[in-house]
C-alpha cells in the first residue's frame, strides 16, 4: 500500500508570543516536529510532505533533506494548507496520513491503530479520524456522530449550536485519508465559517455526503495533545517527562522526586543508579549501575560510568570513570575525560583536561586544558594558569605528582613522576621527575620585631590574654 503523510505547519504560532516557530520549541530535548517526523518514520511512512510558512527556514533547519516542503504563502486555514500538497498527492492511490506539526505526543502506536482500523473498515471506507475524550474540549473541533453511532461530520468550537459544545469527543487533527478521495473533497470546501477559513475538517461531511463512510479510533487525550501557547507546552512537558521517568524506574532506576527530576529521552540509565531531587539529565547522556547523581545535578550529553557519585554538580559534554566522587558544587566544563576512582572535589572546576585514574582535587582548585596523570594530589587552591591574555594552553602533570596547597601551575610546564611541589607556589619551569620545585619567596622570621614595635612606641607590650585578665 501507497502510504504518505502531509504535515500542517505553516500557521504563525501566534499564541506562543515567542520569535521561534511553535513547532521547533524542544519537549523532552526533541523539537516537537521532530517527534512528529518520528512518530511517522516509526510507523514505516517514509514520505512526507511538510507545509511551511514564513518560519519554514527553522523547520527546515531541524529536519533537514530526508523530507519535502512545500510553502504555504497566505494562512487560509488548515484545509488551503493540505490543498498545497496536491502536487504531491496527485496521482497516488493509497493513503495519506494527515497530522497538525503541533503534537509532539503522536506516536506509531496511534498511527498504527488508524492505519489498522483502515484495513479492517469497508472499501466504502473515505477515512479514519483519531479522536480523544477531553475533559474540557473547549477550543476543540467535535465528533458529531449520528443515531447509528457513526461520525456524520466535524463542527469546529466557534460554529457549535449549545448542544454541540456538550460532545467530549475532540477532533485530534490527525487523519488518514483514502488519497485521491482527499483531493477530491479538498477540491470542494468553502470557507463559509466563523473564522472565514478553509477548514480540513469539512472534508469529512463532503465525503459522507458522497457516500463514503468515516470512522474514528478514540485515543487517550494526553497522546493527542497539541501545543498552541507556553502553557499547553508546559503541560505536554511535563507528561512525556512523566512517562520518560516511568520507563527508567520500570527498569530500575529509583528516582526520588519525579516532580524535580527531568531527563531528556535518549538518555540511558543503568539499573539500581539513584536519581535524587533537582536533577537535570540532558542529550544523549548515558549514566553507568549503582551511581547516584544529584541532589540539583544537570548532566548534559555526558557519559558517567557504574558505581559514580555526582552531588550538586554540573557535568557538560565529558566522560567520567567508574567509582568517581564529583563535587559538591563542582563544574565539569566540556571536553573533560575522567578516569576511574577519581575525586573531583568542593568547588572544582576542570575544562578540557584529561584525568589519570586516583587523581584527586578535593577542593577549591582549577583545571584547564592540561593533561594529568595518574594518582595526582592537587592541593586546596591549585589553579592551572592557562590564558595567557591571548592563547590558551595546559600543563602536563605527570602520575604521582603532589602539589601543595594554593600553588599556580603556569602553562605549560610540565611537573615530572613523583615531583613534589611546596605549597604555595608559582611554577613557571618544568620540574623534573622526583624533584620538589619551590617556587616562592624565603620565609625570614624577625625575632622579637612585636616586642620592639612595642618598646619604641614607648609601650609595654602586653599580651592580649593579659589584658583581658587586667579588666
Ligand atoms: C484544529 C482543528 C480542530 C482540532 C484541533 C486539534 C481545523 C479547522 N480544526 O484546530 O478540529 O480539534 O486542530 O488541535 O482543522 N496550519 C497551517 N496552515 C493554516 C492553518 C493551520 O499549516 O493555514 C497548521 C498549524 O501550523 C497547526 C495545524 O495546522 O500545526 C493546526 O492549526 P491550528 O490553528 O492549531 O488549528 P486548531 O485551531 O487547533
Ligand atoms: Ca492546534
Amino acid at each position: 500500500m501507497d502510504i504518505c503523510a502531509v504535515v500542517m505547519a505553516a500557521g504563525k504560532s501566534t499564541r506562543m508570543k515567542s520569535k521561534h516557530s511553535k513547532v521547533v520549541h524542544q519537549v523532552s530535548g526533541k523539537p516537537i516536529i521532530q517527534w512528529v517526523a518520528d512518530a511517522l518514520f516509526d510507523a514505516g511512512c517514509v514520505e512526507q510532505v511538510y507545509i511551511v510558512g514564513e518560519q519554514q527556514d527553522q523547520i527546515r533547519t531541524v529536519l533537514g533533506e530526508n523530507v519535502a516542503y512545500v510553502l504555504q504563502e497566505h494562512q487560509r486555514g488548515t484545509g488551503d494548507a493540505v490543498a498545497q500538497a496536491a502536487p504531491f498527492l496527485e496521482g497516488r492511490d493509497g493513503l495519506t496520513i494527515v497530522l497538525p506539526g503541533d503534537c509532539p505526543m503522536v506516536s506509531a502506536e496511534t498511527i498504527g491503530k488508524a492505519l489498522k482500523a483502515f484495513e479492517e473498515a469497508g472499501d466504502d471506507c473515505a477515512a479514519i479520524i483519531i479522536t480523544a475524550e477531553a475533559d474540557d474540549p473547549t477550543g476543540y473541533g467535535r465528533i458529531v456522530r449520528g443515531e447509528d453511532g457513526n461520525v456524520t461530520g466535524i463542527v469546529e468550537h466557534r460554529d457549535c449550536t449549545d448542544e454541540q459544545l456538550k460532545i467530549k469527543e475532540i477532533n485530534s487533527s490527525m487523519y488518514v485519508f483514502r488519497t485521491p478521495l482527499l483531493l477530491s473533497a479538498l477540491g470542494r470546501i468553502g470557507a463559509n465559517n466563523a473564522q472565514g477559513e478553509y477548514y480540513l475538517t469539512d472534508t469529512i461531511s463532503i465525503l459522507i455526503g458522497d457516500g463514503y463512510k468515516v470512522g474514528a479510533v478514540i485515543c487517550d487525550f494526553d497522546d493527542t495533545r497539541g501545543v498552541n501557547d507556553c502553557v499547553q507546552l508546559s503541560e505536554v512537558q511535563a507528561i512525556m517527562n512523566r512517562r520518560i521517568l516511568e520507563k527508567h524506574m520500570r527498569n530500575g532506576v529509583q528516582i526520588v522526586d519525579p516532580a524535580t527530576t527531568w531527563i531528556h529521552y535518549a538518555v540511558e540509565i543503568g539499573n539500581d543508579t539513584i536519581i535524587l531531587p533537582g536533577t537535570t539529565l540532558m542529550g544523549n547522556t548515558v549514566i553507568g549501575h549503582d551511581c547516584i547523581i544529584g541532589e540539583n545535578t544537570r548532566i548534559d550529553c555526558s557519559e558517567v560510568d557504574d558505581e559514580t557519585v555526582i552531588d550538586c554538580s554540573i557535568v557538560a559534554q565529558s566522560t567520567i570513570g567508574k567509582d568517581c566522587r564529583i563535587g559538591p558544587f563542582s563544574h565539569i566544563r566540556p571536553n573533560c575525560k575522567i578516569d576511574d576512582h577519581v575525586t573531583i572535589g568542593a568547588y572544582v572546576e576542570v575544562k578540557g583536561s584529561d584525568i589519570g585514574e586516583y587523581t584527586r582535587a578535593r577542593h577549591l582548585t582549577y583545571i584547564g586544558d592540561s593533561k594529568v596523570g595518574k594518582n595526582v594530589n592537587f592541593g586546596c587552591g591549585t589553579v592551572t594558569c592557562n590564558f595567557d591574555g591571548q592563547d590558551k594552553a595546559g600543563c602536563t602533570i605527570e602520575d604521582n605528582v603532589f602539589i601543595g596547597g594554593n600553588s599556580n601551575i603556569v602553562s605549560s610546564v610540565v611537573l615530572g613522576k613523583d615531583s613534589y611541589i611546596a605549597a604555595g607556589s608559582t611554577i613557571t619551569s618544568d620540574v623534573p621527575a622526583l624533584s620538589l620545585g619551590i617556587g616562592r619567596s624565603q620565609q625570614v622570621n624577625k625575632d622579637n620585631w612585636v616586642s620592639e614595635k612595642s618598646r619604641l612606641r614607648g609601650e609595654n607590650y602586653i599580651r592580649l590574654d593579659d589584658r583581658r585578665s587586667e579588666v
